[in-house]
Parts: structure tokens; C-alpha cells; sequence
């Protein structure tokens, strides 16, 4: 009994452990994501922007960003396919609407890559 919740324990230490340092870590809204928001994003979706006018996006806290629009939710969590946010920036959707707008350096594929995981993974607020 004492022996197996040993080997329980040991088994479940080596498992956290072995899931640090790996791609499955979980990403951060406030470390990760947040950054790549401001960097890439944050100059438009601001009020007088000319992203935010348009669309009513904020992108400057965890709250404005899953709020989305003034026509709703650009963020589903979970639902990286279906996530307007997502969409934009993977270029998914048609060419006129890519974001960034116009020459506004894009973000790079890493960047895109923690935005699509930190949705994946259901758009935590960590
Ligand atoms: C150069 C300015 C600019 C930058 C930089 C910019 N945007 Fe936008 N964004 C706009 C404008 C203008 C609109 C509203 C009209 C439109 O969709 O064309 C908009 C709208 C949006 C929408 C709503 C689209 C919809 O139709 O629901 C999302 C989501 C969005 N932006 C995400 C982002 C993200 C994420 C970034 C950073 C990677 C970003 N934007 C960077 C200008 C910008």
C-alpha cells in the first residue's frame, strides 16, 4: 500500500517535471501573450487608433481582449480555428482584413504560434 502511493507520487513528480521545458508548457497571458499584443498590435487598437475606432478593440489588457469588438468576441477559447484573432493574424481570412493593417510590421511565425496556443489552450488569464 505505503509502496504503491510512493510510486504514485514518484510518478506524478516525474511527469510535471517532464512536461517543463517541452512545447506543451503552458503560455502566459501576462508573459507571453500580452507582449506580442503590445509590440505588434497595441499602436492601432487604442482610442483615436485607427484600429480601435473601426472596431471598438482594445488589446491592452486581458479584459479588452477577450470583450473583442463592439460586435463581439474575437477570441474563442479553445477555438483557435474559429478565433476572428487568430484568424487575422494567420492570415486565414480575406487579404483586405490581415492584421496588422497595412505596413505595420506583421507579427513573426513564433509570435503567431503563442497567440494560437494560448487560445488553444483556452485563452487563460495567467
Ligand atoms: C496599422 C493599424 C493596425 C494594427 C497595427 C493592427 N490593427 Fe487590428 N484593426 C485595424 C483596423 C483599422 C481595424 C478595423 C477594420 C478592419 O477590420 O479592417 C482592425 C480590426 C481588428 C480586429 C477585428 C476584426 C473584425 O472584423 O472583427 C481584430 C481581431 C484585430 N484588428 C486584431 C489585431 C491584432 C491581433 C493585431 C496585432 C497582430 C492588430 N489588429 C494590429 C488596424 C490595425
Amino acid at each position: 500500500m505505503k509502496r504503491s502511493a510512493i510510486l504514485t507520487a514518484a510518478m506524478v513528480v516525474a511527469a510535471l517535471l517532464g512536461g517543463c521545458g517541452k512545447n506543451v508548457e503552458t503560455v502566459s497571458f501576462s508573459a507571453d501573450v500580452q507582449p506580442v499584443l503590445e509590440r505588434r498590435c497595441g499602436a492601432c487598437h487604442e482610442p483615436g487608433q485607427p484600429g480601435y475606432e473601426a472596431s471598438g478593440l482594445q488589446l491592452n489588457s486581458y479584459a479588452a481582449v477577450m470583450e473583442g469588438t463592439r460586435y463581439g468576441p474575437v477570441v474563442l477559447p479553445g477555438d483557435p480555428l474559429s478565433s476572428t484573432l487568430i484568424m487575422l493574424v494567420e492570415g486565414r481570412a480575406d487579404p483586405s482584413l490581415k492584421m496588422p493593417h497595412g505596413d505595420a510590421r506583421p507579427p513573426t511565425s513564433d509570435e503567431v504560434a503563442i497567440l494560437r496556443e494560448w487560445v488553444e489552450q483556452g485563452a487563460l488569464n495567467n
